[in-house]
């Protein structure tokens, strides 16, 4: 008999995430018997929290929001995209050891591969600098792209981000948010919290072109308010981010088990 595998996600807040569903999806798909909690865990009780899910016999966790650099703190083994990204969103633990990982920026490029979307000599805007952000370029950076510019509304953030990648300066810019661009984005990715706070948020008026493909992390049931201006402005190649967060499931399923599940979920059996 196979052992029951205990997982859960820890954040804060952690009421609505859909990681349980998924990776419920995962393990039903697949044979495989596991539970899969959502617990809310504070910052400050972060490292006592892991310790002690650790030793109750959970075989993974996944790290969200506002965990993730602690977890990248705490890690005694990471991986080479935890390092560039500063990020762990995957722990595990093997012989005492503590492992991270981060999977955010691989399930994006996996989501944009599946939609045929070719970051190679492209010139990209993230708009946003922070821990999305920065979880994500590394990934970005490997696929070749001409350049990615960084636009925020705190410029300080932005060049405190691209300092973080300063071997890559060559093939990064930043911009302040209010600016007008003097050059034409071609890939549009959105990392910004605007949307979720119900925030506005303020654009370079140039910045949206209608044969310019739009990345948004964030998801909603419906178009989220940034895709929403996105066909406003008449773009037709727009996504919104639950294809990564499938993606990024996945492959934190598959460091756990070994087992690759099938990422083909639709938002219907989600949302
Ligand atoms: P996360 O870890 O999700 O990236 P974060 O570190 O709080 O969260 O970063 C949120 C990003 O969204 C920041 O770049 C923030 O801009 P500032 O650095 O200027 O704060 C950006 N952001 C949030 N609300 C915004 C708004 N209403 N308009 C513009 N940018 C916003």
């Amino acid at each position: 008999m196979t052992e029951l595998k205990k997982f859960a996600v820890i954040g804060s807040p952690i009421d609505h995430s859909l990681s349980p569903k998924i990776h419920s999806i995962f393990a039903k798909e697949l044979g495989i018997e596991i539970t899969y909690e959502a617990i809310n865990v504070e910052p400050q009780h972060f490292d006592s929290s892991v310790t002690r899910l650790f030793e109750e016999g959970y075989a993974g966790l996944n790290v969200t929001l506002p965990l993730k650099e602690l977890a990248f703190k705490l890690a005694d083994e990471l991986s080479d995209d935890s390092n560039l990204s500063g990020s762990v969103n995957t722990l595990w633990k093997e012989e005492g050891i503590i492992y991270g990982d981060s999977t955010d920026g691989k399930g994006l490029i996996r989501d944009l591969q599946e939609k045929k979307i070719n970051l190679k000599n492209k010139e990209i805007v993230i708009l946003g600098a922070g821990g999305s952000a920065k979880a994500i370029i590394p990934s970005l950076l490997k696929e070749d792209p001409q350049r990615i510019s960084i636009g925020n509304r705190t410029i300080s953030k932005a060049e405190e981000l691209l300092e973080s990648f300063s071997s890559f300066r060559d093939r990064m810019n930043l911009f302040q948010m209010t600016d007008n661009l003097n050059f034409k984005p071609e890939i549009l990715i959105n990392s910004t919290s605007a949307g979720i706070k119900n925030q506005s948020l303020e654009l370079p008026e140039d910045i949206l072109t209608k044969d310019m493909c739009i990345y948004d992390l964030s998801y909603s049931f419906e178009d989220t308010p940034f895709l929403k201006l996105a066909k406003s402005k008449g773009i037709e190649n727009y996504h919104d981010g639950i294809g990564m967060l499938i993606h990024q499931a996945a492959l934190s399923f598959k460091i756990w088990t070994g087992q690759v599940p099938n990422s083909s979920i639709s938002k219907d059996e989600l949302l």
